[in-house]
C-alpha cells in the first residue's frame, strides 16, 4: 500500500493498494463521514465494481444510492450533470454526504464537477479505474463537463476529500483503455522524471503500485505550487493542445490518450525542427509512444487542427501557451502567436 498526501486548498490522501475497494467503505467513513453516498459510475464499471463498493458503504453505516451514465465522454454533458444534481435533492442529500466517483475521467469529472455545485460544494471521493484517472484526472481537483464547443467548457477546480485507487480494478480494462492511460504515463516521465520515463521501456502491468505513485507524486508536487494553472500546472498539459484538438474534430471518437499520445508526438517533431529539443529526444518520445502501441499521426489537417486548437480556453488575446519538450524529465512553457503555432501543427504534422 501506497499513500500520497496532496496539501493544497484542501489537504487529502490518494491510497494505492491492491484490494483497496473491498474497505473503501471504512476509509470513506472514517476521513469523510456523512450519513448517505451517492456512488456514481458508467454502465460498465457499473456491472463489474459497484456491488462491492456499495457492500462495503453499506457494512460502513451508510445509506447507499447509485446513479449510472453510459460509458463514454458524450457523457460528460449537461444534461446528466444536471440530473445527477436532481438525483442527489431528490433523495435528501446535504453538503457533508459523500459523492463517490466509481469509474474513469468521464465519471469523475463529471461526478466531481456535481458534487462541486451541489449545495455550494459537498463531500467528494474519487475511486479511479482506469489507469487515466488513476494517475491524471482522479487527483488535483480539475472537474466539468463538455459543451457543445469543446471539451471540459464549463469546470471548476474542486479538490477531494480522497482518492481510493484500488489498481486490482485495472485488470478487467479492455486492453485500448489501457493503452491510453499510458500515454498520460508517458507524460509525466518527458515532462518531470527521466528515470521514470527509462522505467516505462519496462513493462509496467506488474509495476502498478510503483507507477501510479510515482506519477501522482509528479502531480501533487505541480498542484502545491499551482493549484489554480496559473503556470506551472500547465505544464501536465504537454501534448493536450493538440491532442484535445483531435478529440473534438474526431468527435470524441479518438479516446484522450491516444490524442494526446498523437498531440505528444507532433510537439516532440515540431520541437526538434525547431532546436527547441535535440533530435534524439524527439525520437526517444516518440519511440516510447510507439512502445505502448499508441499513434503517433493523424490525418487531419493543419488547418482544422489550428481551429479547433483556437477554440481551447487556454488561448487568450491572440497567444497560447504550449508545453514543448526540452529534453526527457524537462519540460517548457512557451508563449506562442497565432503564426508560430501554425508554424508549430505543420512542422509536427509532418512525419
Ligand atoms: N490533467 C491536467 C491537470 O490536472 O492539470
Amino acid at each position: 500500500m501506497a499513500k500520497v498526501r496532496v496539501e493544497a486548498s484542501k489537504s487529502y490522501d490518494i491510497i494505492i493498494s491492491a484490494g483497496l475497494l473491498q474497505s473503501a467503505g471504512e476509509h470513506i467513513k472514517n476521513t469523510v463521514g456523512g450519513t448517505k453516498a451517492a456512488i456514481i459510475t458508467d454502465d460498465i464499471v457499473d456491472k463489474l465494481y459497484a456491488r462491492t463498493l456499495e457492500t462495503t458503504l453499506i457494512d460502513a453505516g451508510y445509506e447507499v444510492f447509485k446513479f449510472v451514465i453510459p460509458n463514454g465522454e458524450g457523457s460528460k454533458n449537461t444534461e446528466n450533470f444536471l440530473a445527477i444534481l436532481d438525483f442527489l435533492a431528490e433523495n435528501g442529500f446535504t453538503r457533508k454526504d459523500a459523492a463517490v466517483a466509481l469509474g474513469g475521467g468521464v465519471v469523475g469529472d463529471l461526478a466531481g464537477f456535481t458534487a462541486a455545485s451541489y449545495m455550494r460544494g459537498m463531500r467528494l471521493v474519487q475511486v479511479p479505474t482506469t489507469l487515466l484517472a488513476a494517475v491524471d484526472s482522479s487527483v488535483g481537483g480539475k472537474t466539468g463537463i463538455d459543451l457543445r464547443a469543446g471539451k471540459n467548457l464549463a469546470g471548476t477546480f474542486y479538490q477531494p476529500d480522497l482518492v481510493l485507487c484500488d489498481y486490482l480494478t485495472l485488470s478487467t480494462l479492455k486492453e485500448d483503455v489501457f493503452r491510453s492511460g499510458c500515454a498520460e504515463v508517458i507524460k509525466y516521465g518527458v515532462i518531470s522524471d527521466t528515470s521514470l520515463f527509462e522505467s516505462l521501456r519496462e513493462p509496467i502491468e506488474s509495476r502498478l503500485e510503483e507507477i501510479i505513485t510515482r506519477c501522482v507524486e509528479i502531480k501533487r508536487d505541480i498542484v502545491a505550487a499551482d493549484e489554480r494553472e496559473g503556470g506551472l500546472r500547465q505544464i501536465l498539459n504537454f501534448g493536450h493542445t493538440f491532442g484535445h484538438a483531435i478529440e473534438l474534430l474526431s468527435d470524441y471518437r479518438t479516446p484522450h490518450g491516444e490524442a494526446v499520445a498523437i498531440g505528444m508526438a507532433m510537439m516532440a517533431r515540431a520541437c526538434a525542427r525547431l532546436a527547441i529539443c535535440g533530435t534524439s529526444t524527439a525520437e526517444s518520445i516518440i519511440d516510447m509512444i510507439r512502445h505502448y502501441g499508441l499513434p503517433t499521426e493523424t490525418a487531419f489537417s493543419v488547418e482544422d487542427i489550428y481551429k479547433a486548437a483556437l477554440s481551447d480556453k487556454k488561448m487568450g488575446g491572440g497567444v497560447i501557451t504550449l508545453v514543448v519538450p526540452i529534453e526527457i524529465g524537462r519540460c517548457e512553457l512557451r508563449k506562442t502567436s497565432l503564426e508560430e503555432l501554425w508554424e508549430f501543427i505543420e512542422l509536427g504534422l509532418k512525419t
